[in-house]
C-alpha cells in the first residue's frame, strides 16, 4: 500500500509502509503547511530546486532524521558533512531500496547559480508518481509519459509562477497520466486557484482534490 500524505504547497510524503519519501519539504514560513518540520518523518527528501517554497526545511529535517537529501549536485552543498546525499542531474534514474528515482526536466529558474530546476518520477510501491515541480508546460512531457506508464501526476496549477488548470490539464494530456493530484496553489493569494477547474478541464484522467493534512492510498 503507497499512501500519499499532503502537507501543503508543493510539500508530500510518499510512504510505502517502510520507506518515507519526503519531497520538497517547505514547512516553516508555509501558511498552509499541514505539519511541523521537527515532526515530519523522512527516509528520503527529494528537493526539486532551491527556492525557499522548495529547498524549505530539508536541511534541518536532514540532520533530524538522517534522511539522505536528492537534488541537483550544485544543491546538494547546503549540508556540508552533516548530511548524507545522492547529487544527481536531468535524465538520470537512481536505484534505490523502494524503487527508482528519476530526475526529469522542469522549465523553471533553479534559485541558485548554476543549478537547474527539475522534477522527478518515482518508483515505489509497485507506482509510479511523476512530480512537475515547478514548471511550465512543455511537449517533452510527451517522453516523460511514453518512458514510464505514469500512475499519478502531481501538477503546479497555481499560475504565476508556474502553470495554471489551463496548462496543467495539457499536461495531463502529454503524460497520459491515469490520475492527477493538484499541488502548488492558495498558499498564497497570488497562486489563488480553484482546482475544480482542473476538474473540468481534464479528460481521461482522474483528479483527486488533497487537501492539506489530507492523506490518499494510492
Ligand atoms: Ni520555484
Ligand atoms: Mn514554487
Amino acid at each position: 500500500m503507497l499512501t500519499y500524505n499532503y502537507y501543503g504547497h508543493a510539500c508530500f510524503q510518499l510512504d510505502d509502509g517502510k520507506i518515507k519519501i519526503l519531497v520538497d519539504p517547505f514547512l516553516t514560513g508555509n501558511p498552509m503547511a499541514a505539519i511541523d518540520e521537527k515532526d515530519v518523518a523522512a527516509d528520503y527528501i527529494l528537493v526539486t530546486h532551491a527556492h525557499g517554497d522548495h529547498i524549505g526545511d530539508a536541511p534541518n529535517i536532514a540532520v533530524r532524521t538522517d534522511a539522505t537529501v536528492i537534488g541537483i549536485p550544485e544543491l546538494m552543498e547546503f549540508g556540508g558533512q552533516r548530511v548524507k546525499t545522492i547529487g544527481m542531474n536531468l535524465g538520470g534514474t537512481v536505484k534505490t531500496e523502494f524503487g527508482f528515482v528519476r530526475m526529469v526536466p522542469a522549465l523553471h529558474s533553479s534559485g541558485i547559480a548554476g543549478g537547474v530546476a527539475c522534477g522527478y518520477v518515482i518508483g515505489v510501491g509497485g507506482k509510479v508518481i511523476y512530480f512537475a515541480g515547478d514548471t511550465a508546460l512543455f511537449s517533452d512531457m510527451k517522453l516523460i509519459g511514453e518512458r514510464d506508464k505514469i500512475d499519478y501526476a502531481l501538477l503546479p496549477i497555481g499560475g504565476h509562477y508556474t502553470m495554471d488548470p489551463i496548462d496543467a490539464a495539457k499536461a495531463v494530456e502529454f503524460l497520459g497520466a491515469a490520475n492527477v493530484i493538484p499541488v502548488h496553489y492558495g498558499t498564497w493569494d497570488v497562486i489563488k486557484q480553484n482546482p475544480e477547474d482542473l476538474l473540468k478541464l481534464v479528460k481521461g484522467a482522474k483528479v483527486h482534490i488533497v487537501k492539506p493534512g489530507q492523506s490518499i492510498t494510492l
